[in-house]
């Protein structure tokens, strides 16, 4: 059979190049799957990063994570929007489809974003298969102590990621980004709805900004592995941003942020060479043109005269 080109893949096929390098994290170089995932409580540590297009999934992907997430995070890392709360189910299900296209290994999980599973329980299901059926997640996460949804999603056959603590989607009724379950009551009820979230069948919750150790109680209590970002080194896996990670993103950063690279000030810099070297007539240089076929430039010298 012809083999694919590039970027022919169907939305959520299991078409994964052999030729692929292997993960440098989990040590197998199969295609990342949600038992997979599930069955790795306390056996090892999960990697999760986010990426918003084909270069970042395919470059995270290569990298040997074993999340990717599209998150509604990319309304402020690449649409250069406030918060993510304007982010529309057009939106995710386009850059989705688009990580999809680099993505080959790793579990690619889609945002569910504001509004998308907020009103209806049959809507969040039909939008869910959306993110499924034409974004190609494998599975997909939602906010909040959202049982209901979340079960009726898992019946839909789509596995879901559930998100507490500083869920930024509620940003409003929370007064603003702050950290979470830092009262003794607050803690406690986002114990039990961690618990909750796992028995409506939820295979992986996402802790955001909460203390350390409520954030360890949790994946102490839970039959699911947790995912930290500003929750502490007990979680069962960390996830960050890929804007964060790599230094493309500005502003004041979470305490949690560790930047790997400073991707920013190199391309700003790599752009700024190219502009000089434009100005100053450096570029192109001869080996960075096409040469003419013989006899071009003479004929076209006869015909419109040499300068
Ligand atoms: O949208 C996002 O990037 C997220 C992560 C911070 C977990 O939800």
């Amino acid at each position: 059979m012809e083999s694919r080109r590039k970027g022919d893949r169907e939305p959520g096929s299991g078409d994964r190049s052999p030729s692929h390098p292997q993960t440098k994290t989990n040590g197998s170089a199969g295609v990342v799957t949600v038992p997979e995932v599930a069955a790795s409580k306390g056996q090892r540590r999960l990697v999760m990063v986010t990426a918003t297009d084909e270069p970042s999934g395919r470059l995270v992907d290569r990298a040997g994570v074993d999340l990717v997430l599209v998150g509604d995070s990319l309304a402020m890392a690449a649409l250069g929007r406030p918060d993510t709360l304007s982010v529309t189910m057009n939106e995710m299900v386009h850059h989705t489809r688009a990580v999809a296209a680099g993505v080959h290994r790793a579990l690619l999980v889609a945002d569910m974003p504001f509004g998308s599973y907020q009103a209806a329980v049959a809507e969040a299901v039909r939008n869910a298969c959306r993110l499924v059926a034409e974004g190609g997640a494998r599975a997909v996460k939602l906010e909040g102590a959202r049982e209901a949804e979340v079960a009726a999603i898992t019946r839909a056959g789509i596995p879901v990621v559930a998100h507490l603590g500083l869920t930024p989607q509620s940003f409003h009724r929370m007064g603003g980004y702050r950290v979470q379950a830092r009262e003794v009551d607050d803690a406690i009820a986002l114990v039990a709805q961690a618990e909750a979230l796992a028995t409506a069948g939820a295979f992986l919750l996402v802790l955001e900004a909460i203390p350390e150790p409520v954030a360890a109680l949790v994946t102490r209590r839970l039959p699911i592995p947790t995912i930290g970002i500003g929750a502490g080194g007990a979680c069962d896996g960390q996830v960050l941003v890929w804007s964060d990670l790599l230094g493309l993103s500005q502003g004041p950063l979470p305490r949690f942020v560790r930047r790997y690279a400073e991707l920013g000030r190199i391309a700003e810099d790599a752009v700024a060479a190219f502009a000089t070297d434009v100005r100053a007539g450096r570029y192109p240089a001869a080996t960075e043109c096409y040469p003419a076929p013989p006899g071009l430039a003479e004929a076209l010298a006869q015909k419109f005269g040499r300068e």
